[in-house]
């Protein structure tokens, strides 16, 4: 068994050596880094960049975040997607604008106790914003710490999380907590893959149970993956004098408030819906759509659903429907409008399709037969 001296000295070595220059590395802004934290839950370094910096630009600290508009703060944050993010950090924010007069709490329990913000995001900001000695585990430690100690748990289980979290407890060092929670993520994110590490430019190779097994294809062993549903929805497109039916979701719930085309689902036969109404809402005056032709075929996932999504030209009708209440009612948008409010990714990959007038071809689309 290594002692922990061992592991700490020569991966803070590499870390010196090999540390990515992202931006959130270049400040001590407690602010700047915790809005890169929260970006890189679930979402990559290269694509979190050009958010971080487009974000810090239009709310420069705290009190610009919390003082901002839902709608301005969901629109910077466009396009990450887990839209609950954005809104749980406005509302800490708030917290932190009004409650604690400003001032980022210094304690785990302190952290803990704003919205949204969980065991991960309180260690890696009281460790890299302000030196001190908590663990934090993601995916990428898990990984790192399944290989290195033999942890045989399935990834992403309760047992694997609990050793992972028990490991990081210990090791961390009273020096340079942050930088050694960063260079094991580092290292999990660049050498210790989770496909085809690169063993031999590991720090930690000489010590690494999985590495002196042979067995750093089987750590840690895959979690069981829950099966895809397949999910069938439709989405009308009515453009009338540059402007397209559209409709802001619900502000409860999944994708709040996000704008999308009017959307319903069709259910597989004897099923329920899962994801979106059977029924399309109707305009504020009565008047619903009717599907037409066609025009083409995108596919999406959400979570674990597996969408086939068919586009259809639409004509309003006029009718007798009871409009619905609230903000619930389609309503016309500008074109170029819809894409600046906080939108889903549906829409987005919609509006960027060729079948659409003015959109341009994009991924993950099939065009639709051209004669009719
Ligand atoms: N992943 C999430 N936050 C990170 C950080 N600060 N350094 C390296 N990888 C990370």
């Amino acid at each position: 068994m290594n002692s922990t001296q061992d592991l700490v000295t020569p991966l803070l070595a590499w870390f010196d050596a090999n540390r990515r220059d992202l931006p959130w590395r270049r400040t001590r802004d407690t602010y700047a880094i915790w809005i890169s934290e929260a970006m890189l839950q679930q979402t990559r370094v290269e694509t979190v960049i050009p958010y971080w910096e487009r974000f810090l630009e239009r709310f420069p600290t705290v009190a610009d975040l919390a003082r901002a508009s839902e709608d301005d703060v969901l629109a910077a944050w466009s396009g990450l997607g887990y839209y609950r993010r954005a809104r749980s950090l406005q509302r800490a924010a708030q917290v932190v604008d009004g409650e604690l007069g400003g001032c980022f709490p210094t304690t785990r329990e302190g952290w803990l106790a704003l919205p949204g913000v969980g065991p991960y995001t309180a260690g890696a900001l009281l460790s890299i914003a302000m030196g001190r000695r908590e663990p934090v585990v993601d995916g990428n430690v898990s990984r790192v710490f399944a290989r290195l100690f033999g942890l045989e748990s399935p990834l992403g289980s309760g047992p694997l999380l609990r050793e992972t979290w028990r490991l990081a407890g210990e090791l961390v060092p009273a020096e340079r907590p942050g930088d050694w929670n960063q260079a094991v993520m580092e290292l999990g994110a660049t050498v210790c893959a989770a496909r085809e590490p690169r063993c031999g430019e590991c720090p930690l190779a000489g010590a690494c149970r999985a590495r002196l097994e042979g067995r750093t294809a089987e750590l840690p062993a895959a979690a069981e993956k829950a099966p895809a549903i397949d999910v069938e929805l439709e989405v009308l497109w009515l453009e009338r004098e540059g402007a397209v039916a559209a409709r802001r979701r619900p502000d409860t719930g999944r994708m709040a408030s996000l704008w999308e085309l009017p959307t319903r689902e069709i259910p597989a036969a004897g099923a329920r819906a899962r994801l979106f109404p059977e029924r399309l809402a109707p305009f504020a005056d009565g008047a619903r759509l009717r599907a037409g032709r066609v025009l083409g075929e995108v596919r999406h996932s959400i979570t674990r659903h597996r969408i086939r999504v068919v586009v259809r030209a639409a004509s309003a009708v006029s009718g007798s429907s009871k409009p619905p209440g609230g903000d619930a009612a389609l309503v016309w948008i500008p074109r170029e409008e819809l894409l600046a409010r906080p939108h889903t990714g549906m829409t987005a990959k919609i509006l960027g399709s060729c079948f659409v007038p003015g959109g341009a071809p994009a991924d993950g689309i099939r065009y639709p037969s051209r004669s009719r």
